[in-house]
């Protein structure tokens, strides 16, 4: 199948497209290169476009043919998104507008959506499961749920059939070396204690230390970006039986403390990280643990990469060690093709 992958560039849009490949599809990745890296594409064209493009969208689609989109391009930060909230309607919310047009438009009608844990805000009860109130706390959730609702009335109304993966916390990094997390500024958790471990930031903030929680710090779902990647495999194979839309949390409905995650990190470097207490982040819920079967039971799906060992092993192992970057073919002679 020829895969649309938007935002393929990013993090986790760069471990599906590598997962799509090795399932032999062929992963076309349009990203803006915004907070994405172009020596993340590697495993078939790449269009440096955006999403607010939508003459570039239609002729991407119909000249490789995409029978499938799968996207992840947005904006991805609770905190900007507190601090520049209309910027995040506009890529998160505005980008998957012109996304839906271009591909209703030229026949292609199924997708599979980046969705997020942050749709659910402060949850009443955990884990949470796929039914729970959605009630974001931050503009970023927001925007989330906004596109989430779009994908649900353009399924009753026009022909789009689309499963939203709400990932809880993605971690982790490409067993085999080749691709891992880097954004800028690193705000996730595991990077940024990695960072510290090895000397290259004086210290790792740790926000908030009076969670309702065992330790008091706060509790996430961390799930290993190779089983985000694979989920999304399993998703499109799911669509292409024709079955029905749905939304589906990803997570492993195991709970972990900020201050479990920083042990683990000082147990796999072998190095004592230094910390600090800050107060909360605003818009940080303080327990968030998905209830994941029935994902499991839809696509067949099972983590397995996602144990905080391995997660933190191969982050470890991707920063520590010398990273292989590529060259990449320049994407203009890709733009240059489809126009012409
Ligand atoms: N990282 C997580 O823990 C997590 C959790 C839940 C949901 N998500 C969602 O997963 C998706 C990927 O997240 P990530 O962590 O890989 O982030 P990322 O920033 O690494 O990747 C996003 C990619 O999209 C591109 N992009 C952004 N806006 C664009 C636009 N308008 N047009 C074209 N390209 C654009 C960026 O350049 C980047 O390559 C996002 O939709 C995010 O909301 C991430």
């Amino acid at each position: 199948m020829n895969v649309l992958v938007t935002g393929g560039a990013g993090y986790i849009g760069s471990h599906a497209a590598k997962a799509l490949a090795r399932a032999r599809h062929q992963p076309v990745v349009l990203d803006d290169l915004s907070t994405g890296h172009a020596h993340n594409v590697r495993w078939g064209p790449f269009v440096h476009a955006q999403l607010s493009d939508s003459a570039t969208l239609r002729d991407v689609l119909r000249y490789y043919q995409i029978e499938a989109v799968v996207h992840f391009a947005a904006k991805a930060l609770v905190a900007e998104s507190i601090a520049c909230p209309l910027a995040y309607f506009q890529y998160n919310v505005a980008g998957t507008i012109s996304l839906l047009e271009s591909m209703l438009s030229v026949g292609v009608s199924r997708m599979v959506f980046s969705s997020s844990c942050a749709t659910y805000g402060v949850p009443k009860h955990i884990p949470i499961p796929e039914d729970h109130s959605q009630i974001p706390v931050n503009p970023y959730g927001e925007s989330k749920f906004f596109a989430e609702k779009m994908l649900e009335w353009m399924g009753k109304t026009a022909q789009l059939r689309w499963v939203a993966l709400r990932y809880f916390n993605a971690a982790g990094a490409d067993p085999e070396g080749e691709l891992g997390e880097e954004h800028d500024p690193e705000t996730h958790l595991i990077p940024s204690a990695i960072v510290a471990a090895l000397g290259q930031r004086d210290c790792l903030e740790i926000c908030g230390v009076d969670y309702p929680t065992p330790d008091g710090t706060a509790v996430r779902d961390y799930i290993h970006v190779m089983d985000l990647a694979a989920a999304h495999v399993s998703a499109l194979r799911y669509l292409a039986a024709d079955q029905q839309s749905l939304a589906l949390n990803l997570g492993t409905g195991q709970g972990t403390s900020v201050k479990e995650v920083v042990g683990m990190v000082e147990k796999v470097s072998g190095r004592k990280i230094p910390t600090r207490y800050a107060p909360r982040r605003p818009g940080d819920p303080p327990t968030l643990v998905a209830k994941s079967e029935l994902a499991s039971r839809v696509l067949h799906w099972k983590p397995s990469w996602s144990s905080l060992e391995t997660i933190v092993e191969t982050a470890w192992r991707w920063h520590s060690v010398g990273r292989v970057v590529p060259t990449v073919a320049e994407s203009t002679a890709v733009e240059g093709a489809i126009r012409a």
